[in-house]
């Protein structure tokens, strides 16, 4: 398509866009819910530019506005509806696809209609992944050792400044990589490049396209992302090995000697029809690494930052480790006993693991969704979270700015010691590790689509966590000083050239 062509197009589309947003502004359900910022027609088209910068402090006003109810916030081209308090938060997550969509809320990062409508993957990542977690912990393990080596190349003892967030995504692409489908692949640089460069772009090019107004977006976006360009090199890399293992399902049935233990094997369980063909299972790989390439490696880089800021939560953490290691050694059990690894995590995602908003939604029944407050957000709106707030919120944690690595590891410390004291032993299973969902904690999401791939995720992250306080010293590289988040819109992500001294254990 010619530039000019573009340009009319593009005029046409404002033009729908518009009257569309006006339709919007007009509706009746929206108008019985507050908007906080501006709510003048054009007025509210600059808060939505603002919100770009802003959204931090707008989300947090309407929280404080509004901590139990609903309230909207201007966007570019439509109005998010923005849920606060512990009650609407369970009611969102727990509201059925077909009336709340994730699919549909997530428009812009989903790779296409088949992920969308046939999510077998997701299944395949909750059961299969999860269960064979224990039996594959010695690879990850093993991986974990080999990509700390390789990529920190540490000499003697000197002190070396480590940039955290490509460190921690080469890292965790390679560890994510010997789960899901083994070595040598989950060594080449080639394949991982294409899996980082895959998902950094889905995420930068979906915040492109959300710049223009939805009508245009098909048209713009294959300009915008280069999404099918790494699709095509990974199925380079990934067709032969899923044409043999197809193969030899087709020649030896689904349980062949020999067969490996890994995402494949997972996906082929429950693939079935146009499902069972080279590119469809690469499509799920790429979604899979996708999913937990961006989060996990932000979460350690959240995880180390926070540990350069706070040096007197290592020697501490050290020394359980160092214990437990000895009781048990390196399995995934022991990673249970870990309680102090377990809660900084915690205590790092809670304090700087979610944008002001999260769990976006979009409502798809057509006479909107009705919350128990009598509030309705009407058909094709957007509806989210305010996580952010709630973790900030002092009803729900003592002193909330602080961070407090140890806050949860003493709280299971205290109701261990409560159980141990109670004659019947109340054996009430303590809810507040790394991977459990809360209303009040929701960097995994809660409800129907929470973080399905949360076991393997903390699985990594604390192995990966204990294996740097057992063999580095960390510092800062200015002490107390935390690099400042990235702010864009609703997303926060650690600072992408923070960095964090490492030298050999001494
Ligand atoms: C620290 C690491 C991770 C974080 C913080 C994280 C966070 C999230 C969040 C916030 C959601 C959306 C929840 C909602 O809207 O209710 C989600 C969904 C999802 N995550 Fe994760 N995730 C992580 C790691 C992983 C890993 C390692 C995998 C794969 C092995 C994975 C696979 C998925 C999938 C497939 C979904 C979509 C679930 C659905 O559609 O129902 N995630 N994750």
């Amino acid at each position: 398509m010619d530039g000019t062509k573009l340009l009319i197009l593009g005029g046409l589309a404002l033009v729908v866009a518009v009257s569309l947003r006006k339709a919007l502004h007009d509706n009746k359900l929206a108008t019985a819910i507050p908007v906080v910022g501006s709510s003048g027609f054009f007025s509210s088209y600059w808060d939505g530019y603002k919100y770009l910068a802003h959204a931090t402090e707008l989300i947090q006003a309407g929280y404080d506005q509004y901590p139990n109810g609903i309230f909207r916030v201007a966007q570019l081209f439509h109005w998010d509806y923005i849920v606060c308090g512990n009650k609407l938060v369970g009611e969102l997550g727990n509201a059925p696809e077909s009336v709340l969509s994730f699919s549909e809320g997530v428009e812009e990062l989903t790779m296409g209609r088949a992920i969308a409508t046939n999510a077998y993957h997701i299944h395949a990542i909750r059961t299969s992944l999860t269960r064979n977690l224990h039996r594959c912990f010695p690879d990850v393990r093993d991986e974990i050792v080999c990509a700390f080596d390789d990529i920190l190349q540490l000499q003697g003892s000197e002190w070396k400044a480590v940039t955290v967030l490509p460190t921690s995504m080469a890292i965790v692409a390679r560890v994510s990589n010997r789960l899901f489908l083994g070595l040598p692949l989950c060594r080449d640089k080639a394949y991982l490049q294409n899996n980082i460069k895959f998902t950094l772009d889905v995420f930068q090019s979906a915040r492109r396209i959300n710049l223009w107004p939805p009508s245009m977006r098909p048209f713009v976006a294959p300009f915008i992302s280069s999404k099918d360009r790494s699709f095509d090199a990974a199925l380079k890399f990934l067709g032969p090995l899923l044409e043999e293992r197809l193969a030899k399902e087709n020649e030896l049935g689904p349980d062949w000697p020999g067969k490996p233990n890994d995402l494949i094997s997972w996906l082929l369980e429950i693939a079935e029809g146009d499902e069972r063909t080279a590119p469809a299972l690469t499509l799920r790989l790429l979604s899979t690494n996708m999913a937990a390439i961006h989060t996990s490696s932000m979460a350690f880089t959240n995880a180390l930052l926070d540990l350069a800021a706070h040096p007197e939560f290592l020697l501490p953490m050290r020394e359980e480790v160092e214990r437990v290691l000895r009781e048990e050694g390196w399995t995934k059990a022991a990673l249970n006993s870990m309680a102090k690894i377990d809660s900084f995590f915690r205590e790092s995602q809670r304090l700087n693991g979610t944008g002001p908003v999260g769990m976006m939604r979009r409502v798809i029944a057509k006479e909107g969704f009705q919350f128990s407050n009598g509030a309705v957000v009407p058909y094709g709106a957007f509806v989210a979270v305010a996580s952010r707030p709630a973790h900030y919120d002092s009803a729900n944690y003592d002193n909330p700015a602080v961070f407090d690595g140890f806050r949860f590891s003493r709280e299971r410390e205290a109701q261990k010691m409560d159980v141990d004291s109670t004659k019947e032993g109340d054996l009430q299973p303590f809810k507040r590790h790394m991977i459990s969902t809360a209303v009040d904690h929701l960097p995994f999401g809660n409800g129907k689509h929470a973080c399905p791939g949360r076991f393997f995720a903390a699985t990594e992250l604390k192995a990966m966590l204990a294996h740097t306080v057992m063999n580095y010293d960390i510092k800062a590289e200015v002490e107390g000083v935390r690099p400042p988040n990235k702010v864009y819109g609703s997303v926060i992500t650690p600072n992408a050239t923070g960095k964090v001294l490492f030298r050999k254990r001494q």
